[in-house]
């Protein structure tokens, strides 16, 4: 594979990525890269669904509400209409591609089925049963291969952009031209130059220990927009899922928190206590920080390894109907979740922070533009409502390609752009940097920069950064790169402003708890990091 020119460059190939590129490609030659499979993003894995006000009885209001109650007043109400206003119409998009959302009716009155989920005040929540994500990236993925302006080219990872630093003749315009990506099958870096370049790179997940995300969630959008000179905010802001498989082989399985929504209680393995209805009057259905807190300090005060997320209260029949996928994926594991409880602790789950954006999803930089879980668009706030965010991924996917349609005329065609240069580099003759560093970050981002945080804590991380970011960038300088360089660079760049936002923020809000300002403060304010290494 080498390097392309196209109108546009879409980097990632999840939901946000193809619904921009689907959007353009009426008009437009629209290249797609994914760092490895095409289908290997967080989008695939996504299991509950996609939230949108269908219910009779149920308003934008109240789905708006929800949103900001969820997000702890740190949202942008504004944001929030724009984005919960349009989520019937995405939901109906996605019906057109084929998705096959589950429905309920007699045969002659059909509706879609709508399940319930935490923070969330109506039923709201379409879903193809327990494997949403997978049927959404399905359908996406059979549009854009079935269009002929859509390049799609997946192992070819993303680098840097290629801006006007990297321009023949600089011009000074701080421009994105595209990116250099190298190329997994045979390691050359690859130039792709466009008019537009769209972030649509996921989230950084795999920072922490224990994740639900896939294993390329590490931040490489927001690293690379931030090392291009973007502003990144609210990464404090990192989502604990609190009902993640727990089970010694297979680490990052989620259990949907459409089960609490259908009726799973949550309960102390040892005395068989339903803790969370001491809690919160919304008991299980309580916003996910409520929920991972509570579950985080009931495990931390009896010792245990996990707590158990119990549904067998119900019908067989109805759980395996509403969880097919999981409760056989379970099964498979010696669980039977119609007549046993399931061990579970929170995760890892979802970046609420990220590159900023504004409504047309454009950066700070010209030309580049994002969407999708890379991105601050201020929809989320101090943290995210269940099922939020794909359907952020259609609406700003849709929105960046509208602006792009719509200021052609004025983005500039890529000035020639200089060739990925590594003839001072070697090639790696200590590939267990990599390794030992990986693990290293993620295990000290678990147990200092996790669900309940101190300042001592976040200090001691960022201590530990600045030496790993030394022998990284070093590594970076004088070896040629590789897919893991590249992923540890990032991870390590993420997990950087990660704690640099904790530490900046000095209260309790959202997803951000600390033991020294356990309070909310009065005024609620963005964390807004601005690069200043130019
Ligand atoms: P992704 O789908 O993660 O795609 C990222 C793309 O970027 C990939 O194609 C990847 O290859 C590419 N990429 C990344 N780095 C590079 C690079 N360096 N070079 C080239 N390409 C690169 N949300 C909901 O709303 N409802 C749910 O039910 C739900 N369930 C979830 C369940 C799980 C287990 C997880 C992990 C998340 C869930 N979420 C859910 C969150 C949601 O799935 C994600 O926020 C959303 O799918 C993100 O989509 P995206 O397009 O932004 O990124
Ligand atoms: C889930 O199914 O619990 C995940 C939903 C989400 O992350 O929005």
């Amino acid at each position: 594979m080498s390097g392309t020119e196209s109108d546009i460059l879409v980097i990632g190939s999840g939901a946000a990525g193809l619904t921009a590129a689907l959007n353009l490609a009426d008009r437009f030659r629209v290249t797609v890269l994914a760092k490895g499979g095409l289908d290997e993003g967080s989008t695939a894995w996504a299991q509950g669904g996609i939230a949108a006000v269908l219910e009779p009885g149920d308003t934008f209001a109240d789905h708006v509400e929800d949103t900001m109650v969820a997000g702890a007043g740190l949202n942008d109400r504004g944001v929030v209409e724009f984005v919960v206003e349009r989520a019937p119409a995405a939901i109906e998009r996605l019906r057109e591609l084929g998705v096959p959302f589950a429905m309920q009716g007699p045969e002659d009155n059909r509706a879609l089925h709508l399940t319930r989920e935490g923070g969330h005040s109506h039923r709201r929540i379409v879903h193809v049963d327990d494997a949403t994500g997978w049927a959404v990236q399905e359908a996406l993925l059979k549009a854009a291969r079935a269009n002929p302006n859509i390049t799609l080219i997946p192992d070819q990872v993303a680098i840097d952009l290629a801006t006007s630093r990297h321009e023949e003749r600089y011009s000074g315009a701080g421009h994105v031209w595209g990116v250099y990506a190298v190329d997994r099958g045979s390691g050359v870096v690859n130039l792709h130059t466009a008019r537009a370049t769209i972030l649509a790179t996921g989230g950084a997940g795999r920072a922490y220990l224990f994740s639900t995300a896939p294993a390329g969630a590490t931040g490489d959008g927001i690293a690379m927009a931030w090392r291009a000179g973007c502003r990144v905010s609210n990464m404090e802001f990192m989502q604990f899922h609190p009902t993640c498989l727990y089970n010694l082989d297979v680490k990052n399985f989620l259990i949907t928190e459409a089960v609490r929504g259908e009726g799973g209680r949550l309960l102390n393995p040892n005395t068989g206590h339903r803790f969370m209805v001491d809690l919160d009057p919304r008991a299980e259905l309580a916003p996910r920080d409520v929920v991972a807190r509570a579950i985080d300090a009931e495990i931390k005060r009896d010792g245990l390894d996990y707590v158990h997320l119990d549904i067998s209260h119900l019908p067989a029949d109805f759980v395996r109907g509403h969880f097919p996928n999981i409760h056989d994926k379970l099964l498979g594991l010696g669980i039977d979740m119609t007549t046993q409880p399931i061990p579970v602790v929170p995760a890892q789950h979802y970046t609420c922070g990220g590159v900023v954006v504004d409504r047309d999803g454009r950066t700070d930089l010209p030309g580049l533009y994002a969407a999708g879980e890379c991105t601050q668009s201020g929809l989320h706030g101090a943290n995210r409502l269940a099922s939020n965010s794909l359907l952020e991924c259609f609406v700003y996917g849709e929105a960046a390609a509208a602006h792009i349609a719509a200021c052609w005329d004025d983005l500039p065609p890529p000035p020639p752009v200089r060739a990925w240069d590594d003839s001072r580099v070697t090639d790696s003759d200590e590939e267990v940097v990599i390794k030992q560093n990986w693990t290293e970050i993620r295990r000290f981002m678990w147990n200092y920069v996790g669900i309940v945080r101190t300042t001592k804590r976040l200090t001691r991380a960022a201590t530990r950064l600045a030496m790993l970011n030394e022998e990284v960038a070093d590594h970076y300088g004088n070896f040629r790169v590789t897919p893991d360089l590249i992923e540890l660079r990032n991870l390590l760049q993420t997990a950087e402003l990660i704690v640099r936002s904790a530490l900046h923020r000095r209260e309790s809000r959202g997803l951000h708890y600390t033991l020294d300002h356990p309070e909310a403060s009065d005024t609620a304010s963005d964390t807004v990091l601005v690069p200043s290494h130019f």
